[in-house]
C-alpha cells in the first residue's frame, strides 16, 4: 500500500497534486510520501512484535537526511556501509547503540570513526578486518562488539547482482571459519564477538531462502555455544521484496510468521536491516517528456530523467511502472515506447517496449517504486546536476534536498596553474 493515487485522473502524493509540485519545483524530482514511509516501517515492527527486534533501516537504499530522520523519529536504528553514512547518521542524531555497520572493505579511518561514535555492531566480513579492528581498538583504548557475517551458501532467487549469500559472492565468512573465529576470540584482546549476521540478497519475494539460511546457521550457533562461547545477537539482514510490477511478495507478517518459529528457539536478540521494503514504494521519480520521436523501427519518449538519476533499469534491467501524472481518457491511443533519458548511452533507458498512452511534450510522468536505490545510486554522469528531493508530510510538501546547480558540479575541482598558462 502506498499513497500515490489518482483523484479525478490526476496523480496525488497523499493529498498534494503531483502536477503542482512538478510545476513549482521543476523536474526531474524524487517525491516521497511520509505516510507511506512510516507505515512500511510500522508494518515490519508490528509483524515482529513478539520478538521485539532492533530494526535498522538500511541507509544505502535511501540516505536522504529527512527520510532517515523520519524513520529515527518512528524508532528505527540504521544499517550503514560507509564512513559517509556514519557521518549522515550522526548528523541526524541517530542513537549509536542502534547502528550496525557492514561492508567487505572498511578503511582504518572509517573503523576509527565508528569506534569513536560507539556503534552497536561491526558486521565483520573477513579475518584481516577483525585483526584491523582489534588493532585500532588497542590504539584508541576502545572495545568493539562484533557480529560475524556468515555466508550461508544460499541462493536468494533474485537478480544475480543483488544475490549476496552464495559461496561465490564476496560477502561473509564460511561456517567453519566462523566457528574457529569464535573459539579464538581470546586472541583478540579488544573485541567481543557476540553476534552472527547474514544478508542473502535483495528483492527476495518468498520466505524460503531466508528459512534455508536460518536453518543453515542454526547448527553453527549451537556449535559456537557448545564450545563455551556467547552469542547474544542474530542479524538476519534485509532483502524483503516489494511490488514493482506484478510480483506477489510475502507481506511483512507472512515473513515474520514464517521465520519466527525458527528464530524464537535461538535465544538471541534479533536485528533486521530492511531497506527497500521501507523506502521502495514510498518514493517516485517525476520526469517530464521532452520529445516524442519515431524512428524507422521504434517509438521513443525522451524524458528529462536519465540513467544518472535512476540507474536500476540500466544496471539490472529493473522494471518500474510509468504512469502519466495526468491520465487521459480510456480512449487515449496507446503505443509501445522506449522511455529514454538524454544521456549519451544506448543503455540510458527507464523502460523498454512499454505500452503507454501517447504523451505530448511537457507531460509529466511518474516513475513508480523509486524510493529505494533511486536517488542513492544517482550520479553526475554527463555533468548533470543531481535532482531535487521532496517529501509530502501532512498535506504539505517540503524540499528535502535542493536541486544541484552547475556550481555544485565543479565543487572541489582544481585546475593546476600549469594548465592555465
Ligand atoms: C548488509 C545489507 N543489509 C541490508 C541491506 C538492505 O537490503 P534491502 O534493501 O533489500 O532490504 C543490504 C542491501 O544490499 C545489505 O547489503
Amino acid at each position: 500500500m502506498h499513497h500515490f493515487k489518482y483523484k479525478n485522473s490526476r496523480l496525488y502524493c497523499e493529498s498534494v497534486s503531483i502536477e503542482k509540485i512538478a510545476k513549482e519545483v521543476g523536474t526531474p524530482l524524487y517525491l516521497y510520501s511520509y505516510k507511506t514511509l512510516i507505515s512500511h516501517y510500522r508494518k515490519i515492527k508490528e509483524a515482529f512484535k513478539s520478538l521485539n527486534p532492533i530494526i535498522c533501516f538500511s541507509m544505502k537504499s535511501n540516505s536522504n537526511l529527512s527520510v532517515c530522520r523520519a524513520l529515527l523519529k518512528a524508532g528505527a536504528g540504521l544499517d550503514i556501509v560507509s564512513g559517509g553514512e556514519l557521518f549522515k547518521a550522526k548528523r541526524i542524531g541517530a542513537n549509536p547503540k542502534k547502528i550496525v555497520y557492514a561492508s567487505v572493505g572498511k578503511t582504518a579511518v572509517e573503523i576509527s570513526n565508528a569506534l569513536k561514535a560507539g556503534i552497536l555492531f561491526f558486521n565483520v566480513e573477513s579475518i584481516p578486518e577483525l585483526v584491523l579492528i582489534d588493532k585500532l581498538c588497542a590504539h584508541m583504548g576502545k572495545r568493539a562488539t562484533i557480529a560475524i557475517r556468515v555466508n550461508p551458501g544460499v541462493k536468494a532467487k533474485t537478480h544475480r547482482y543483488i544475490t549476496t549469500g552464495t559461496r561465490n559472492d564476496k560477502f561473509g565468512i564460511d561456517e567453519d571459519t566462523t566457528l574457529r573465529i569464535f573459539n579464538e576470540n581470546a586472541k583478540f584482546k579488544y573485541i567481543d564477538i557476540i553476534g552472527i549476521h547474514i544478508h542473502i540478497g535483495s528483492q527476495i519475494t518468498q520466505a524460503y531462502p531466508f528459512l534455508k539460511a536460518i536453518r543453515k546457521i542454526t547448527p553453527l550457533i549451537r556449535a559456537i555455544r557448545k564450545a563455551g562461547n556467547r552469542i547474544d545477537y542474530l542479524n538476519i539482514g534485509g532483502g524483503l521484496g516489494i511490488i514493482y510490477n506484478n510480483e506477489k511478495p510475502q507481506t511483512a507478517s507472512d515473513f515474520a510468521r514464517a521465520v519466527t518459529p525458527l528464530l524464537s528457539k535461538l535465544n538471541v536478540k534479533l536485528i533486521l536491516e530492511p531497506g527497500r521494503f521501507i523506502s521502495g514504494n514510498s518514493g517516485i521519480l517525476v520526469t517530464r517528456v521532452l520529445h516524442v520521436k519515431k524512428s524507422l523501427s521504434k517509438s521513443f519518449m525522451i524524458v528529462d530523467a536519465g540513467m544518472n538519476d535512476i540507474m536500476r533499469p540500466s544496471l539490472y534491467g529493473a522494471f518500474h511502472k510509468i504512469l502519466p501524472v495526468i491520465r487521459g481518457s480510456s480512449k487515449t491511443e496507446k503505443r509501445k515506447f522506449d522511455v529514454v533519458g538524454p544521456i549519451c548511452e544506448s543503455g540510458d533507458f527507464l523502460a523498454k517496449d512499454r505500452e503507454l498512452a501517447i504523451a505530448r511534450e511537457g507531460d509529466f510522468l511518474a516513475v513508480m517504486s523509486a524510493g529505494a536505490y533511486g536517488f542513492s545510486m544517482s550520479s553526475n554522469y554527463n555533468a548533470r546536476p543531481r535532482v531535487a528531493e521532496v517529501m509530502v508530510i501532512n498535506g504539505k510538501y517540503y524540499i528535502i534536498r535542493k536541486r544541484e546547480s552547475c556550481q555544485d558540479l565543479i565543487r572541489g575541482e582544481v585546475i593546476p596553474k600549469v594548465l592555465l598558462r
